[in-house]
């Protein structure tokens, strides 16, 4: 097990009918004045946005509204919220919805604890972070991890750019997880989730650091048990059970807990950033059409790995290395496909792409490979472009 920091800090508010204590908990965490960051709309059709604003007119908490956020958040949508929030005075910012309305509400507590600042300089480490205002959250899809994470991504159109912040200060006060909110999920938004919440641990689990016997196997019962609960949640989005198991499963799966005192790759998240950046294409699957060729690509760097997933997750009892790892990648495949989701770059709206596309992708990704991603298998702009390649099928 190598040296680790583990902080998760963030106060979990988890089960039915929570979403009444969010004023509560505003006024806990020092919030006075509150801008609510929320998305398209679907916090106001559930009615869940009227009832968090009655939870903070009941603690006489001071609000004001900034809905619109897209999925894949805009760099420029949130720096018009910082805006917003100099001008209201916002002490406190809330996101509720999912890792897009919370990332755009981690930068906005960025963007307004440090107004002479440039969002994109902090998001790029040009300048350092050194303080921020106070962020709460309620959740209304298990899927990006954001509430309990320590990162935020936002997309700038201007350069084509998704990208990552990761700092402690992204780490949010409260979260309030009513796992019944997830009940209006459209089946795609849950299969996204399903994927995401997988891919956060599995991007952890595929290291070459030995010895690490609890990470391994919290990570593994993890690995079953969204396997299994997202199957019935994607058969009936309202099944209480199954929704709670997910919402939790998607919080541990990235606050650190599954990949501790291990190196981690992230590579499938790397490669799917891009393809969210230029196609605009949901996070999940942009992880979904991409995994079956990274795997198959780094396998070969410690197939005994694979073997083990296979077994501890899908129950492949196969002797040979090779063979087991090779039907455990087929059965995550398969069940991606039982969820309806993309399992290559054919798969996705406008379909195989061209060389250029992809050269430009992998280019992208390593910076003209002046820097690799990755680390169970280190990438190179041309292991990214064989990457690409081999996922571009229909
Ligand atoms: O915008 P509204 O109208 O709310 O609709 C949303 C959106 O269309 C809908 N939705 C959410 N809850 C709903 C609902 N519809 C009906 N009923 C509900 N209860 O679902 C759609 C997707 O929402 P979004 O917030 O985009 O989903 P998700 O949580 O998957 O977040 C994705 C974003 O998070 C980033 C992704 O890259 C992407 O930008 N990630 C953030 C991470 C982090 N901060 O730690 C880590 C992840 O790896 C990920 O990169
Ligand atoms: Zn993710």
């Amino acid at each position: 097990m190598q040296n680790f920091v583990y902080y998760a800090p963030t106060e979990v508010v988890f089960g039915k009918g929570t979403e009444e204590k969010t004023g509560e908990e505003v006024k806990k965490w020092g919030g006075s004045r509150v801008l609510i960051v929320y998305g398209g709309g679907s916090v106001k059709r559930s009615g869940l946005l009227q009832k968090v604003e009655a939870s903070l007119d009941k603690e006489g908490i001071a609000w004001m509204e900034y809905g619109g956020v897209k999925p894949n958040p805009r760099l420029a949508f949130a720096q018009e919220g910082v805006r917003k929030a100099l001008e209201f005075q916002a002490d406190f910012l809330l996101a509720a919805g999912g890792g897009s309305a919370i990332d755009t509400a981690k930068a906005i507590a960025h963007g307004t604890a440090n107004p002479k600042m440039d969002l994109w300089d902090i998001w790029t480490g040009k300048e350092a972070l050194t303080k921020s205002l106070p962020v709460g959250v309620v959740l209304t899809i298990s899927a990006a991890g954001s509430e309990m994470s320590d990162s935020a991504v936002l997309t700038n159109e201007a350069i084509g750019r998704k990208q990552g912040l990761s700092t402690p200060y992204n780490r949010v006060k409260f979260a309030v997880m009513n796992p019944e909110l997830t009940a209006t999920l459209p089946k795609y938004q849950v299969a996204c989730g399903v994927v995401d919440i997988l891919m956060h641990t599995l991007d952890r689990y595929f290291t070459h650091t030995k010895g690490n016997e609890m990470t391994d196997e919290i990570a593994e019962a993890l690995l079953r048990i969204v396997v299994r609960n997202g199957r019935r949640a994607y058969e009936d989005p309202a099944d209480y059970a199954a929704a709670s198991e997910l919402m939790w499963c998607g919080s541990l799966s990235h606050n650190g807990l599954t990949g501790l005192g291990a190196e981690t790759d992230f590579a499938p998240h790397k490669l799917g950033h891009e393809l969210s950046a230029k196609y605009d294409v949901a996070h999940g699957a942009s992880l979904s059409a991409v995994w079956e060729a990274w795997a198959r690509y780094v396998c070969p760097e410690e197939p005994e790995r694979f073997a083990r997933y296979a077994k501890k997750v899908w129950g492949i009892e196969e002797q040979d290395p090779v063979k087991a790892a090779d039907a455990g990648i087929q059965a995550t495949v398969e069940y991606f496909r039982s969820l309806d989701m993309p399992v290559s770059l054919g798969d996705l709206e406008g379909g195989v792409k061209t060389e250029e596309e992809l050269l430009d992708m992998a280019k992208r990704c390593t910076g003209n490979d002046t820097f690799t991603v990755a680390k169970f298998k280190v990438l190179h702009q041309n292991d990214v472009l064989e990457i690409y390649r081999r996922a571009n099928h229909r």
